[in-house]
């Protein structure tokens, strides 16, 4: 081998280690360190749209449903079944560190009894009472982070710009008074939420209707981070957030951000709807959130309660199924760290925080073996998470005076494998060393 080809390789592998160093340690900010270990959060739609089974404000924005039929389902959410400790037992259940519920949608319609005058569900509803304070607390009991929705558009508020699709209530440059008023009810609304709240973590939507100067986006970051410094602000504010928000479709190639996070829906909505009953089957959502933690971000999986408050039962065997999963295989999920870069492994990976131990996640029935390329690192060890099934790497194509590294082929037995996803845990001699070059002479 040329002397230079050798150099370019042991380059190739030294910048590799220190660039997986750097993107897990050296530029993450502090506060987001709890929400880039916690990986899976769940998501609440919840609110009158839920009384017809409707898309969430869509529905009248769309001109599927006159805003008066819409909003006539303000009688019906009754939420005679509510039971947030019980929301909060399955969400932790699930293994879920964080979740987040819509305190209010683009219909205007508050969750709890704001003082602003406007549409909230202990004045207009027969639920009669605040239903955000119970959640937060109960999640708060058990270790769960807090997070509120909340949409910057209210389509609902006479001062506000958008009602019905393509069409709107006036131009904002023509009544700069009028934006000025919602506005300052836009950030009253916002305060009170964070004075009650205090939410760990805010989930802003519909951003896309005005800019950041209109939105008054850094007033708004700023406002909510003297109230709270650590809350952490989702990336639907025109450039002032601090995360990436893919929606309802996995990203194809590893986004470059340092947090992000897929929201996604269980069936095809967000709300409640009877008529959908495409869910995702726990395998669909096992390998869909661990391909998300394998390229650095975190699942938001959303669920839509019905009016009364229950949770429709297959939404809520997913999340147990899931749960059981991430109990059996916590130790590659939470508090990992990205795993191998594509073209080493033909499927997710994650790292430990120190990257010596490299856990490789197997979708579905895997029969032959797997195999590794590129692994500099030697591994000390192998077995199969759960049952502990001690396996023996076979190397294949070390060259005695090459540094290329062999391929690392792994027989799991099917006696040992997962019903959904097997993991397997490599120890390997140090922190996680790859070869990147372009092979032998
Ligand atoms: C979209 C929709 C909204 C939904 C949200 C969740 O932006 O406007 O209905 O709540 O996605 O991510």
């Amino acid at each position: 081998m040329k002397k230079s080809n050798l150099f370019i390789s042991l380059l190739a592998v030294l910048i590799f280690t220190q660039a997986n160093a750097q993107s897990t340690k050296d530029s993450l900010d502090p506060k987001m360190q709890w929400f880039t270990d916690a990986k899976l959060g769940i998501f609440i739609h919840w609110g009158i749209y839920a009384v017809n089974g409707i898309d969430e404000s869509w529905s009248f924005h769309n001109r599927k449903i006159s805003w008066k039929d819409y909003m006539d389902q303000l009688k019906g959410f009754n939420t005679r079944a509510y039971d947030p400790e019980a929301w909060a037992s399955l969400i932790k259940e699930s293994g879920a560190r964080y979740a987040v519920l819509t305190t209010k949608h683009h219909d205007g319609v508050a969750l709890w009894d704001t003082k602003e005058r406007h549409y909230d569900v202990v004045d207009n509803t027969p639920a009669r009472r605040d239903l955000i304070a119970p959640f937060f607390s109960a999640l708060r009991s058990k270790g769960i982070k807090a997070g509120a929705y909340y949409s910057l558009i209210d389509w609902s508020h006479p001062d506000y710009t958008g009602f019905l699709k393509d069409s709107s209530r006036y131009r904002l440059t023509e009544d700069s008074a009028r934006w000025a008023r919602f506005s300052r009810f836009n950030m009253a609304q916002m305060k009170e939420i964070s004075n009650r709240y205090n939410p760990d973590l805010w989930w802003f939507d519909g951003d896309w209707e005005h800019s950041a100067a209109e939105w008054d986006a850094p007033g708004i970051r700023k406002m909510l981070l003297s109230q709270n410094p650590s809350a952490i602000l989702n990336g639907r504010l025109q450039g002032y957030g601090d995360y990436a928000t893919p929606e309802q479709n996995f990203p194809i190639t590893r986004p470059p951000e340092k947090a992000w996070e897929l929201c996604m829906t269980t069936n095809n909505n967000w709300g409640f709807q009877p008529g959908d009953t495409n869910w995702k089957t726990p395998y669909e959502v096992i390998t869909i959130f661990a391909d998300a933690i394998s390229n650095g971000g975190n699942l938001l999986l959303d669920m839509g309660p019905r009016a009364d408050g229950t949770i429709p039962e297959p939404q809520v065997h997913v999340l147990q199924e899931l749960g059981a999963w991430n109990k059996k295989h916590g130790e590659a999920v939470f508090g990992s760290q990205p795993g191998l870069p594509q073209g080493h492994f033909y499927g997710p990976s994650t790292l430990s925080k120190d990257s010596s131990i490299l856990y490789l996640f197997l979708p579905g029935n895997v029969s032959g073996p797997i195999v590794v390329r590129g692994l500099q690192s030697a591994i000390k060890s192998a077995q199969v998470i759960g049952p502990e099934t001690t396996l023996k790497p076979k190397i294949v194509g070390k060259i005695s005076w090459s540094h290329v590294p062999g391929l690392v082929y792994i027989e799991v037995p099917a006696s040992a494998q997962d019903k959904y996803m097997t993991v397997l845990r490599l120890k390997l001699d140090g922190p996680v060393r790859l070869y990147r070059g372009k092979g032998g002479l």
